[in-house]
């Protein structure tokens, strides 16, 4: 089980696999004042910056899963580099099928909301792990416009929109789920740039160098055809924030 090279080559500069900003992820740390020693499990957790940089920054101490083992290799090689291996750890796995051996403080889900089977499924899966103080960080889409149906069907197919929600819409279906939202931030224009514009100028340095790769068609047609899809239907239409649950 193992993510294919197209994402890791389109990802290949982003430290942060989602449009939340490095120093957003740190407001995000600091803001739930989280004591030393806290317990995080992060499912799908990509390259480990969150549990990296709270390690680092909150004394944290975590266990990362993901089944990008390319993604893994950076998240240990960046807590060698922070100085944080004895603080994290991180299993290659399928994070829908993860429950931590005892409850810990803070379940994290960011960016991979689709484990659980659908957002509500996957809180469903984080709270298995979670002590009955536990914090839920989940990281999800929202409509920030009203989205015409082409922009449904371009950012989701037919299938997948129905799980998208207005923010208003989200944090009713929190509620619903038994959750206060005790903290959250928003992805921006600028953050999804940032994201999405470092994918193109990864596919393109790639591109340049493996011109005979057999993945090369699929990557410079996805490359142009993500330019336009981000300016016309992912930055204006799609929102994305983390947002911070705690049981009623
Ligand atoms: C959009 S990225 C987000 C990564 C990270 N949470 C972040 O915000 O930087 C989605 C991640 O989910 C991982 N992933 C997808 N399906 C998974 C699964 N069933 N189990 C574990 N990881 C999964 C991918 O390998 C990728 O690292």
């Amino acid at each position: 089980m193992d993510i294919p090279n197209y994402f890791v080559v389109r990802e290949s500069s982003q430290r942060v696999m989602n449009p939340i900003e490095p120093s957003q992820l740190a407001t995000l740390g600091a803001a739930l004042r989280l004591p030393s020693g806290t317990t995080v499990l992060d499912l799908a957790c990509g390259k480990g910056e969150l549990l990296c940089t709270w390690a680092r920054d909150h004394g944290i101490v975590g266990t990362g899963v993901d089944i990008g083992t390319a993604f893994l290799a950076a998240a240990r090689a960046r807590a060698a580099e922070l100085r944080v291996e004895d603080r994290v750890v991180f299993v290659h796995g399928d994070a829908g099928k993860h429950v931590a051996d005892a409850p810990v403080d803070v379940v994290a889900c960011i960016g991979a909301t689709w484990i659980g089977g659908d957002t509500p499924g996957t809180i469903r899966l984080m709270e298995q792990s979670a002590g009955e103080k536990g914090l839920l960080l989940v990281g999800d889409v929202y409509w920030r416009a009203d989205p015409p149906p082409e922009a449904v069907t371009a950012l989701f197919g037919d299938l997948h929109g129905v799980d998208c929600l207005s923010l208003r819409g989200q944090v009713e279906r929190f509620h619903e789920l038994g959750y206060d939202v005790v903290e959250m931030i928003t992805a921006d224009e600028r953050g999804w740039d940032r994201y999405v514009a470092a994918s193109w100028m990864n596919m393109r340095q790639w591109l340049d160098a493996n011109p005979g790769d057999p993945l090369a068609p699929e990557m410079r047609s996805d490359l142009t055809r993500s330019q336009l899809h981000h300016v016309r239907w992912q930055r204006p239409y799609l929102g994305w924030g983390i947002f911070a649950l705690q049981r009623r």
